[in-house]
């Protein structure tokens, strides 16, 4: 039978958040194809399942820690040689794997729905290897956990919600500021003073909560962002505002 591809969404830090399905295909998969950061980092998706495993599962398992460099992604435009090459490099040692008729997990942060390397690994691969087997398995993303730890709903009745990266350097954040009713804001670290001067003026700082490292030992939750002004970059880029408004 050919092997499997799974893309496998295990929830934003706390290892009691993978699904039950997550954890099975898991459990059957003998490799892990695992994406870090950095060249000498660690996968925080394999700390995730590494704690949620037993160990001597783990160790019978073949990890395979692969490097995706954390560059910007612009949609419509080609990406970075640096980027493209990581992708190729990781679609294709993946394949050898499941040319030998391994099924191959790839775990990765929150849901592989939302800003994950998963799609752009699943587009690679298939553009290489059309015939392959690929297969999603849905996780809890960063912004529903933030939500529950902050008693925030995301969007009731009416609500119109927008989830985006809070690095646009153009007008379009305060656009979606002023327009929609719930706004998620993701990838916020390197842009807390211009986000706190920008929610100040359009007078949203007291609807707005961050949290940083939601599910890990660490959490915090900071409701009073104007605690963080003149701090950009002090804050873990694990870290998730939601805005509010009603
Ligand atoms: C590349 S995106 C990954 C999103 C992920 N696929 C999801 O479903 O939540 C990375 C961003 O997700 C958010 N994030 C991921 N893990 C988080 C955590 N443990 N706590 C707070 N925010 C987190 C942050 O906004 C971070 O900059």
């Amino acid at each position: 039978m050919q092997a499997t591809l799974y893309i496998i969404g295990v929830g934003p830090g706390d290892p009691d958040l993978l699904t039950i399905k997550a954890l099975n295909v898991l459990r059957r998969c003998p490799v892990i194809a695992t994406p870090k950061a950095t060249q000498n980092g660690h996968s925080t998706a394999l700390s995730i399942v590494q704690q949620a495993l037993p160990v001597a599962e783990t160790h019978e398992k073949e990890i395979m820690e692969l490097h995706f460099p954390m560059k910007k992604i612009q949609l419509g435009q080609e990406p970075d040689p640096e980027v493209l090459q990581a992708w190729q490099y990781a679609a294709g040692k993946i394949f050898a794997i499941l040319s030998q008729g391994r099924d191959v997990a790839f775990p990765t942060l929150g849901d592989p729905a939302i800003y994950s390397t998963g799609y752009y690994l699943y587009a690679t691969i298939l553009e290489m290897h059309p015939e392959v087997r690929v297969q999603f398995v849905p996780g809890i993303s960063a912004m529903s956990s933030c939500s529950a730890t902050t008693h925030t709903p995301i969007c009731l009745g009416d609500d119109m919600l927008a989830v985006i990266p809070a690095t646009f350097s153009d007008n379009r954040l305060r656009q979606i500021l002023e327009t929609f009713d719930t706004i998620v804001l993701m990838k916020v670290h390197r842009v807390m003073d211009h986000l706190i001067s920008l929610l100040n003026d359009l007078n949203l700082l007291d609807k707005a909560a961050l949290v940083e490292r939601v599910g890990m030992e660490d959490e915090r939750v900071i409701g009073d962002l104007s605690v963080l002004a003149g701090q950009t970059g002090q804050v873990h880029y694990f870290s998730t505002i939601i805005v509010r408004k009603k």
